[in-house]
C-alpha cells in the first residue's frame, strides 16, 4: 500500500530525529535504513508516532511505499555512499520524483548530481539541515537548493517540520542545484569563526585575567542576555559551568580540536572565486593546529609556553565578540554574494538572514539587524555599509582593537580576534599598500599597472 508521504532513509541520528519530526506534524513516513537491524527499534522505540512510521527493510518496497511522485529524504554519509545510493534506487523511481540529500554534501557533488538526474526526469534536492539532533527533532534551520517544482511540493512539509522565528518558519527554496548546500557551507563557516572567537574569548579570561571556568560560564550566560545573544554564547554559559573531579569538565576535554570539512570548503570556494574567508580560515588553522598536540607540548618546553596578563575589561571582550561576529558575517555573505554571481543563484540575503534566526547553530541576535540590513539595501548590498550594522560596529570596534591588543602584547593566541581587526582595516582604507605590490609585479615581471592620472596599462620607470 502506498502511503508514505514522504521516505526517510538513514535512520541515524538526523535522519530519525528528522523522521519524527515529520511524523509528529502528521506527515505519514516511509522508513529505512542500511543496517535493517536499526528499523525495528527505531519505530519501535517511537512511542504513539509509531503509528505513522512503515519500517521497510527492502529498498524496492521501501519505494513502492511511497505515494507518488515520491519524495525520498537521505540522511546518509555525504560522498561516495550518496552516488551508490543514486544509482540503486534511481531505477526504482519514475520521472517527476525528487531526492533529498539532506547531508553536509559539497555543493558541486550536488550540481552534478542534479544535472545527471535531469536527464532523467528526476528532482536532486541538496537541502542543508542546522541545528544537530534537537533541531532536526523539534526544528531545524533548512537552506534547499532544488527545482521549483520539487520545491512545490516540498514546501509544505518543509515549513511543518522548520523552527520557527516569531511565527516564520526558518526554511527556504535559495536556488537551484547545489544553492542550498552551498549556504549550509558558509553557515558552517561562520560557525567555525564564531567558535572560535568564543574560545579565544574564553582564552584570555582564563590564561589572560584570571577567571575561574565558572565564572567565565556565568558572564558568558550574562552576555547572553544583550546583543551577543545567540545558541553558541548560550552553551559555552551552559557548559562551563560543569565539574567532575573537583575540575571544571571542560579541563578533562583534550584541548584538539576536530572538524569534518564543510568549513574548510567555505575558504576553499571562497578562494576559487577571488574571494577570501580569512576569517574562517583562522578558525580552520586555529583548530588545524591545535590537533598537534605534542608538538606544541614540545614547544611549550622550548620556547616557553607562558601567557601573560591581559589588562582589558570583560566590557571590551564582549565588544569585541560582537565586532568579530559581524565581521564574520560580512565575510560569509561577501561569499554568498559572489557565489550568487558565479553560479547564477537568485540567492536572497534578507530571507538567508531570517532562515538562520532559529533553529540553526549559528542562531543569534544578530541575525535580524543583518535581516533588516539587507531588506533595506537588496541583493548588491555589503553588509558593513548598512546603517544598522555600522552602528553596532562602530560601537564595537573599540574593544575589538583594545583585546586583539591585549592578546598579541601577552602571547594569547587570538588568530580569529586579529584577523577581524586586519580584515576591517584593509576594507576601511580607501588608500592602502597595493601600489607597491603592482610596482614590484612590474619590476620583477612587466605585468604593468595602472595609473590613478591616466587610464590604460602602464610600466614604471624602471623599464626605460
Ligand atoms: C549544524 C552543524 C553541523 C555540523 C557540525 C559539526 O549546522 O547543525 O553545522 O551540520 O556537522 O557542527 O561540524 P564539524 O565536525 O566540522 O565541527
Amino acid at each position: 500500500m502506498s502511503r508514505g508521504d514522504i521516505g526517510v532513509y538513514g535512520l541515524g541520528v538526523m535522519g530519525s530525529a528528522l523522521a519524527l519530526n515529520l511524523a509528529e506534524q502528521g506527515f505519514d513516513v516511509a522508513v529505512s535504513n542500511r543496517e535493517v537491524g536499526w528499523i525495528a527499534d527505531f519505530v519501535a522505540e517511537a512511542g504513539p508516532l509509531a503509528a505513522r512510521l512503515h519500517p521497510h527493510s527492502e529498498m524496492s518496497d521501501f519505494v513502492a511505499g511511497l505515494k507518488t511522485p515520491r519524495v525520498i529524504l537521505f540522511m546518509i554519509p555525504s560522498g561516495v555512499p550518496m552516488d551508490d545510493m543514486i544509482r540503486a534506487v534511481t531505477p526504482l523511481l519514475e520521472a517527476g520524483d525528487t531526492i533529498i540529500d539532506g547531508g553536509n554534501a559539497n555543493f558541486h557533488d550536488t550540481r552534478r548530481r542534479a544535472a545527471a538526474l535531469a536527464t532523467q526526469g528526476l528532482h536532486f534536492v541538496g537541502m542543508g539541515v542546522s541545528g544537530g539532533e534537537t533541531g532536526a527533532r523539534h526544528g531545524p534551520s533548512m537552506m534547499v537548493g532544488g527545482t521549483a517544482q520539487s520545491w512545490t511540493q516540498l514546501e509544505p512539509m518543509l515549513r511543518a517540520i522548520a523552527a520557527r522565528y516569531e511565527g516564520d518558519p526558518c526554511v527556504a527554496h535559495l536556488g537551484p542545484d547545489g544553492a542550498g548546500h552551498f549556504v549550509k557551507t558558509v553557515h558552517n563557516g561562520i560557525e567555525y569563526a564564531d567558535m572560535q572567537m568564543i574560545a579565544e574569548a574564553y582564552g584570555l579570561m582564563r590564561f589572560g585575567m584570571g577567571m575561574s571556568a565558572s565564572d567565565i560560564g556565568a558572564q558568558f550566560e550574562a552576555w547572553n542576555k544583550g546583543p551577543l545573544r545567540s545558541y553558541l554564547v548560550e552553551i559555552t554559559g551552559a557548559l562551563l559551568k560543569y565539574e567532575a573531579a573537583g575540575a571544571p569538565f571542560v579541563d578533562h576535554i583534550r584541548d584538539a580540536a576536530g572538524q569534518k570539512g564543510t568549513g574548510r570548503w567555505t575558504v576553499i570556494e571562497a578562494l576559487h572565486m577571488g574571494q577570501s574567508a580569512s576569517l574562517i580560515e583562522a578558525a580552520i588553522g586555529a583548530r588545524s593546529w591545535s590537533s598537534e598536540k605534542a608538538l606544541r607540548e614540545r614547544l611549550a618546553a622550548q620556547y616557553g609556553g607562558a601567557r601573560g596578563a591581559v589588562a582589558v575589561g570583560l566590557a571590551q571582550i564582549e565588544q569585541a565578540l560582537m565586532a568579530g561576529r559581524i565581521l564574520a558575517y560580512a565575510q560569509g555573505f561577501r561569499i554568498l554574494r559572489q557565489a550568487a554571481q558565479d553560479y547564477d543563484w537568485p540567492l536572497d540575503f534578507a530571507r538567508i538572514a531570517q532562515i538562520w534566526r532559529a533553529g540553526c547553530i549559528i542562531r543569534s541576535a544578530l541575525l535580524d539587524d543583518i535581516a533588516e540590513a539587507f531588506e533595506a539595501s537588496g541583493r548588491g548590498g555589503q553588509l558593513l555599509e548598512a546603517e544598522v550594522i555600522a552602528d553596532r560596529l562602530q560601537g564595537a570596534l573599540p574593544g575589538l582593537r583594545a583585546v586583539a591588543a591585549a592578546a598579541l602584547g601577552a602571547g594569547h593566541p587570538a588568530p580569529a580576534l586579529n584577523n577581524a581587526v586586519s580584515f576591517f582595516d584593509s576594507l576601511r582604507i580607501a588608500s592602502g599598500t597595493a601600489n607597491i605590490i603592482q610596482a614590484q609585479r612590474d619590476f620583477f615581471g612587466r605585468h604593468g599597472f595602472e595609473r590613478l592620472d591616466q587610464g590604460g596599462q602602464h610600466h614604471g620607470p624602471w623599464w626605460d
